[in-house]
């Protein structure tokens, strides 16, 4: 049986900064975000998009793109590093605001920007035990990147959600359960403590985990394989900014070298941008304008490639890696589904982009102040926030969060 992701959709908050605006604010080089770190613009969420509405959009888009029954998810897990409660699932609002049935088992996954690939394959283990009889996941990964101002992970924030329903007879993406391969150390890259709103990491030894992981789980998937790269269509990786890609593609190329590549080395730098233009440019322009959304960045590579060369690369196998720090990692294969452009008008984020709205800095550093006590707030009204049309977090009372659709 040949389980996959059978429905793909993105939702995210209705406005943006852009990355040169932050970089002139900051006073660095717009060229460090643009192109050091591969950046154009980021999302940010006003106190009014929570994690739960975020969610709630992706899933409601996923269901109706797809022509998938409500009534037919058995499962509905959602990932998260940015839950909304210690003790209540994100999960269990999206059930209730989607409207599944009571027959559901609804759960919330948390490790980091791993908790989506989580509920991904423990989705597949579900049908393929047989206890789904027929039914289909709903995995939703939903988040909100927030490092606060002016330390040297902001220009690396996000915000957004992606919804996967996961059947088996998928009509995106299958994935190979024998070349799915796990990767788990403890580690003190990147955490958020309870008391916090604000990720603490340890920037670069995070880049050093993220890698040292990516070894770790292609090894358990794909043992030690060095022809890997020839055999696939494209290479998807886990996208906190965009460069880490290319940090990523480039330690995959040394594992199949077998040495070191770096720019001293002339030929074997030559192979790998070649590589990289093939193989993973191409899908990273969704990331490049929405910024890391943590469990969801991965699946919005996918959802690049998808809405661009479904057709041409239909039958073919494409690589994902999924890393959470802390540090959890997968990486798997997975073939394009034959027929899969079919959706591609149901994936396409494009007019949800094109109608955010580019947010100046002092809007953005009110927000991000807002943000800080919105959990405790009465009323928070969307309309002042420009929100209209859709489910929002309109305050907590006798400390029980409201969701109104406005
Ligand atoms: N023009 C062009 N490029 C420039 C430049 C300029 N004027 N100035 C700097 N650069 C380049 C640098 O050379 C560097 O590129 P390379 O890595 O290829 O050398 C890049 O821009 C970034 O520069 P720095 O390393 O000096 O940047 P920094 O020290 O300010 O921090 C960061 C970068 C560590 C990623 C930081 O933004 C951060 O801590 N981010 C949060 C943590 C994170 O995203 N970790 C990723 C791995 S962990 C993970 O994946 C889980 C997750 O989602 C969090």
């Amino acid at each position: 049986m040949i389980t996959g992701i059978d429905a793909l959709a993105f939702a995210g908050p209705a406005g943006y900064l852009d990355m040169s605006d932050l970089a002139c604010a900051r006073g660095v080089d717009p060229a460090k975000y643009l192109n050091g770190l591969g950046q154009r613009r980021m999302a940010i969420a006003t106190p009014c998009e929570d994690t739960v509405t975020m969610a709630v959009d992706a899933g409601a888009r996923a269901l109706a793109g797809f022509d998938v029954d409500p009534a037919e998810i058995g499962t509905l897990i959602v990932g998260t590093e940015t839950g909304v409660d210690h003790s209540k699932p994100v999960a269990v609002y999206v059930h209730e605001l989607l409207k599944l049935d009571q027959r559901c088992r609804t759960f919330e996954t948390k490790h980091a920007c791993y908790g989506a690939m989580a509920g991904l394959t423990a989705s597949m283990d579900w049908i393929a035990s047989g206890r789904a009889r027929g039914r289909k996941a709903l995995v939703i990964a939903s988040d909100i990147a927030r490092y606060g101002l002016n330390t040297p992970g902001e220009p690396t924030q996000g915000a957004g959600a992606v919804a996967m329903i996961v059947s088996e007879k998928p009509r995106l993406l299958g994935i190979d359960p024998s070349r799915i391969g796990d990767y788990t150390r403890q580690v003190m890259d990147f955490w958020r403590p309870l008391y916090s709103k604000y990720a603490f990491a340890d920037g670069h030894y995070s880049i050093q985990c993220y890698l040292d992981a990516l070894v770790g789980a292609r090894a358990d998937a794909v043992g030690e394989c060095v022809d890997l790269l020839d055999s696939l269509a494209a290479c998807l990786y886990h996208v906190p900014f965009v460069k880490m890609a290319f940090k990523a593609h480039q330690r995959q190329l040394e594992i199949e070298h077998g040495g070191v590549v770096s720019r001293d080395h002339n030929e074997s730098w030559q192979v790998l941008k070649d590589s990289y233009q093939r193989l993973v440019a191409p899908w990273l322009s969704l990331n490049a304008d929405i910024g890391n959304i943590y469990t969801g960045s991965l699946f919005l590579t996918l959802i690049d490639l998808l809405r661009q060369q479904a057709s041409a690369l239909a039958g073919r196998e494409v690589s994902l890696f999924s890393y959470g720090s802390g540090c959890g990692a997968t990486f798997c294969i997975g073939r394009i589904i034959d027929g899969a452009e079919r959706w591609r008008g149901a994936l396409d984020p494009s007019a949800q982009l094109q109608a955010r709205r580019r947010l100046s800095i002092d809007e953005y550093e009110a927000l991000v102040h807002a943000s800080e006590t919105s959990d405790s707030l009465e009323a928070l009204d969307p309309a002042s926030f420009g929100l209209h049309g859709g489910v929002y977090y309109t305050g907590t009372r006798d400390h029980c969060r409201q969701y109104t659709h406005a």
